[in-house]
């Protein structure tokens, strides 16, 4: 019986107004919205207009005053600092209603935007929560990324006030923050005037005397503040995210549907109630942390655990299973890539004998296409089913997914399963017509998109409707392309820019040229994402030089690799690149990207009819052969 699932599913598109305005009653409102679906303003559509709500209140306070003030709200578990440590809804919403009183005491009010540059402990979600508490706008910055991207996002964002923390652990490594933080602001125009840092044990960062602020003394000093009432449309937050340029793009969040849609989202999607234990290994940088980590286990009044660590080495690749079960985790959602870490060092999974398991129930994937074998070894060893489910930063939540609160569909390996209520998902041709089931074309959501998607791009409708709303009248463009299958499966095949996706993190190539091509010494240049066993894909460089040049290609390389390091981060895993003489082209002078990594990943590919000279591709093979990509296994076939 697929009842519960077709029911909701066909309600949400048929209905949506009575479909989210019932789960919409399940959260707190000072006031009621004046239209579920408010679409006055076209293509802009929103959610619960004229509602008055907090998002902090239904995370926390909202639990307290029912009666859950001593349930677990967040379990921060630190194998890197060997330190565990829980706060109650109570204890939380206490910690967060001070800081809070500290934003406000450096001026932070209703509508200011707070930049984030925090690693994983639970002082970020504090943070993020304190500024939800007093209707601020929080922009969270993951820590693998440069000086030059947080200063971006600070130009974009213009924060009244940056919280950070004297550094960050990954693995054994600590990573001093400050130093970064400091040097974004030197390179930004605009400048905040408070920097509130948590001076961490392992790294004490220096303090600027009349900018910076310690996290500590702020908070003995500090008063708490009450939750302000935001209208549902209000912003939550921005988070951004990499688009085709080096510019990325800040995605919103608002209040009221960000709410509904999670809080609904975790019974429906991940079979979670109120008073389980939930733990999504992430980073608050990424959309998941901020969906999974911090708001949607607590709208639910559910345990969440904030994981410093890695899945491998820290200390080794049972870290997992410790966790769950030393914290009773009912589901875990993480990306396929840390699965893949702990298989490659742990085949036989016989750390996981050391542990009791049996409160565990649904692992999810998402973040990549989960691939078979990683799903087989998952299933077979724990035992439980393993769902990959499809979304993005834009999204904020699932697209398709096998709704374990709905319906327990049978797995397709390589497909996410269905639509997620709320998702008229279809599948187009170049010219917008529907595709027939199992041909690949543009994956795209029907307007409107449902509740907790992005309402706009910060400070940018234009971008906004160009970059999602234009490619088809009255669809959102994913930039993903897959097909539906006759049972309605869906399939994600790739994405349809230069988006590519390195451990779970999204990066873009394009951003990655943009900085090569800034090398003295580079005329032309070429990044391609190539297959990686364990990071599903890595960044790849190729790069012609200028006439001229006579300094060796080692070290131009050399050069290149810390170039992106330094300006986009450590995050984009940039290590390879090689020189050549020249890049294939079509005759209208576009690179082939795509032909280069097919033949970089071992692929039979079709010669394009508009190759400019069908030599340059032996040349390619042969200088991926030299850096260990390629061998005569990639096969052209005539156009
Ligand atoms: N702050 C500072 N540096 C960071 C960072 C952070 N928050 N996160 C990553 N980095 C650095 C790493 O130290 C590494 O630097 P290095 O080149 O000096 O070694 C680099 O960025 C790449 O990091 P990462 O992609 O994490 O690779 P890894 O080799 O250290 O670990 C995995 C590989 C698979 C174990 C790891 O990527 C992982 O656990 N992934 C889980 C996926 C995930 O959380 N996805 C989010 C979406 S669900
Ligand atoms: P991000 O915005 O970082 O969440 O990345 C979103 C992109 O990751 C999507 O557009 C897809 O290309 C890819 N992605 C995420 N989840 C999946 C999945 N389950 N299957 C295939 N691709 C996925």
């Amino acid at each position: 019986m697929t009842q519960a699932y077709d029911e909701a599913y066909r309600e949400s598109l048929e209905n949506p107004e009575e479909f989210w305005g019932r789960h919409a009653e399940e959260c707190f409102w000072y006031e009621k919205w004046d239209k579920v679906l408010d679409d006055s303003n076209k293509p802009f559509y929103r959610w619960f207009s004229g509602g008055v709500t907090n998002t902090c209140y239904n995370a926390l306070d909202m639990h307290v005053e029912k009666g859950a003030g001593d349930r677990v709200a967040l379990i921060y578990d630190s194998p890197v600092t060997n330190t565990i440590k829980k706060y109650t809804y109570a204890e939380l919403r206490d910690e967060v209603a001070l800081f809070a009183g500290v934003l406000a005491e450096y001026g932070v009010e209703k509508g200011d935007r707070v930049v984030l540059y925090m690693p994983m402990i639970a002082e970020a979600a504090i943070a993020m929560l304190a500024c939800a508490r007093l209707g601020a706008v929080h922009s969270v910055v993951f820590g693998g990324f440069a000086a030059n991207e947080l200063a971006t996002r600070i130009n974009d964002a213009r924060p009244k006030a940056i919280v950070s923390a004297s550094c960050g652990i990954e693995g054994k490594k600590v990573i001093p923050y400050k130093p970064l933080l400091d040097a974004a602001i030197e390179i930004s125009e605009h400048k905040p005037k408070n920097c509130i840092i948590l001076q961490r044990p392992m790294e004490t960062a220096d303090m600027h005397p009349s900018r910076d602020v310690d996290w500590a003394q702020a908070m003995k000093k500090a008063s708490p503040k009450d939750c302000v009432p935001v209208l549902a449309t209000d912003p939550l937050y921005i988070l951004y995210t990499s688009g085709t340029t080096g510019q990325p793009k800040g995605v919103v969040r608002d209040n009221g549907g960000h709410m509904v849609a999670l809080k609904w989202s975790m019974k429906a999607v991940y079979d979670v109630d109120e008073g389980d234990v939930w733990w999504a290994a992430s980073d608050v940088g990424w959309v998941v942390g901020h969906s999974y980590i911090v708001y949607a286990p607590l709208f639910k009044g559910c345990t969440t655990i904030l994981f410093e660590g890695k899945p491998v080495g820290t200390p080794d690749a049972g870290v997992f299973w410790r966790v769950i079960s030393e914290h009773k985790v009912k589901c875990m959602f993480t990306a396929p890539t840390a699965y893949r870490a702990i298989k490659r060092e742990d085949p036989g999974a016989a750390l996981m004998k050391n542990y009791d398991l049996s409160n565990f129930k649904i692992l999810f994937l998402a973040g990549e296409r989960s691939d078979p074998d990683t799903i087989t070894w998952s299933e077979r060893n724990l035992g439980v089913p393993v769902i990959d489910h499809w979304w993005q930063t834009e999204t904020g939540w699932a697209i398709a997914a096998n709704c374990m609160g709905l319906h327990h569909f049978p797995v397709k390996y390589g497909s996410p399963t269905k639509a997620v209520p709320g998702w008229n998902v279809q599948v187009l041709d170049e010219m917008g017509r529907p595709a027939a089931a199992g041909q690949i074309g543009a994956l795209v959501v029907k307007l409107p998109l449902p509740p907790g998607t992005l309402p706009t791009l910060w400070g940018n409708d234009q971008a906004f409707v160009n970059k999602y709303l234009r490619d088809f009248d009255g669809y959102y463009t994913t930039a993903d392309a897959g097909y539906i299958d006759e049972d309605g499966y869906i399939y994600v095949m790739a994405r349809t820019d230069d988006i590519i996706n390195v451990a779970g993190h999204r990066l873009s190539t394009g951003a990655m040229e943009e900085v090569l091509a800034d090398h003295p010494d580079v005329a032309e240049c070429a990044v391609l994402g190539v297959e990686d066993p364990l990071k599903g894909q890595l960044p790849l460089g190729f790069l012609v030089l200028n006439a001229g040049v006579t300094r060796s290609n080692d070290e131009i390389v050399k050069e290149v690799v810390e170039m992106i390091r330094e300006r986009i981060g450590p995050v984009s895993a940039f290590k390879t690149a090689t020189v050549v003489d020249r890049l294939p082209k079509t005759r209208s002078g576009k690179i082939l990207r795509g032909v280069m990594r097919q033949i970089a990943d071992n692929k039979s590919y079709r010669m394009p009819a508009t190759i400019d000279d069908p030599s340059i591709l032996k040349e390619i093979e042969n200088a991926l052969n030299t850096i260990g990509y390629a061998s005569s296994r990639a096969t052209a076939t005539p156009s």
